[in-house]
């Protein structure tokens, strides 16, 4: 039975990951080492539990006693104390990661489990720098993680039944469908798909066949997705596109694994999408 949950990185997937966890009931931390950007998590999920309450989601106290739950903090090791489960979501870099783990294995007590939300990442390269390789696995949400149902719980080699249990059973509390996947492969399962498509859709655009707009038109209209793959890069955020692709041609040596040029082009302008206010598409 978890209590408390510890969420280490407070940026768009590690806030909205504690607040499922407080509003599913858990004493849920979120750790980060920067101040302001634990602000600005504290700001923008009262914001979203203010949209709730308008929206009749919550009422105000439901509201207010979940955002309670919530602790804010720049120390892992207090985070981590009295941590039943861990969940990291801290930035796509792996040494950073690594240096996270190992932290996180020396603070948290013996039989927590510590799982990565990264989407680049087979958790077995963090597993090692743990002494507890076998409660370790990736616990990956999709953006926006309030919204999004489908967690892939992922496997390495060395991950025990029990971990993978309770790591299913805390997606399914928190309101999700997981989804097991019992070998790690660069992208899982979703992001393997949605990658198909993308490739697709920057070869139509770049080839001159038809526009971005277009393209998300046929496929929210045609296919029934609520985004095209121009707008979902722009909200993943095209840097996150970039490194992924980049992490998996790292780990694969294959050149149709490389990022598409279009892609390195608009990372390497800083277009990044949402979060910069560019990228494919202008934003306010
Ligand atoms: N955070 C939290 N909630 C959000 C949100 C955000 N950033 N954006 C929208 N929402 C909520 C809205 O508040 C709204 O909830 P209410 O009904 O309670 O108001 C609900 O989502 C629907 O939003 P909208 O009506 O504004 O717009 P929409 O119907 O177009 O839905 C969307 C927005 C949920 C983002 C939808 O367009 C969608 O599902 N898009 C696809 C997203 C997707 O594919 N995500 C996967 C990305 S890949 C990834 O994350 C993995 C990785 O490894 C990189």
């Amino acid at each position: 039975m978890q209590n408390n949950i510890l969420i280490v990185g407070s940026g768009a997937m590690g806030s909205q990951i504690g607040m499922l966890g407080a509003l599913a009931g858990y004493r849920t931390t979120i750790q980060d080492i920067s101040e302001p950007s634990l602000a600005a998590a504290r700001d923008q999920l009262a914001t979203r539990m203010d949209h709730f309450v308008a929206k009749g989601r919550l009422d105000r106290a439901e509201a207010d006693t979940a955002l309670a739950r919530l602790n804010f903090t720049t120390s892992l090791e207090e985070g981590a104390a009295d941590a039943d489960f861990v969940i990291e979501a801290a930035t796509e870099k792996l040494d950073v990661k690594r240096a996270i783990f190992t932290a996180l294995d020396k603070a948290a007590p013996a039989n927590t489990v510590l799982a990565t939300n990264s989407s680049t990442y087979g958790s077995s390269k963090v597993a090692s720098a743990t002494g507890r390789p076998d409660k370790v696995c990736n616990m990956h949400f999709f953006n926006p993680a309030l919204v999004m149902k489908c967690v892939e719980v992922v496997r390495h080699d060395q991950t025990s039944q029990e971990t993978v249990d309770s790591t299913m059973e805390l997606a399914r509390a928190l309101g999700k469908s997981p989804v097991l996947i019992n070998h790690e492969i660069p992208g899982f399962v979703a992001n393997r798909l949605m990658g198909a498509i993308r490739d697709e859709a920057l070869h139509l655009v770049t080839a001159g066949i038809a526009s971005h707009e277009d393209i998300d038109t046929a496929a929210k209209t045609a296919l029934g997705h609520p985004m095209g793959p121009f707008e979902l890069m722009d909200l993943v955020g095209l840097d996150v596109s970039y490194l992924i692709r980049m992490a998996t041609y790292e780990e694969t040596g294959r050149p149709e694994d490389l990022p598409h040029p279009a892609l390195k082009a608009l990372y390497e302008q800083g277009r990044y999408g949402k979060k910069t206010g560019h990228g494919w598409y202008e934003y306010d």
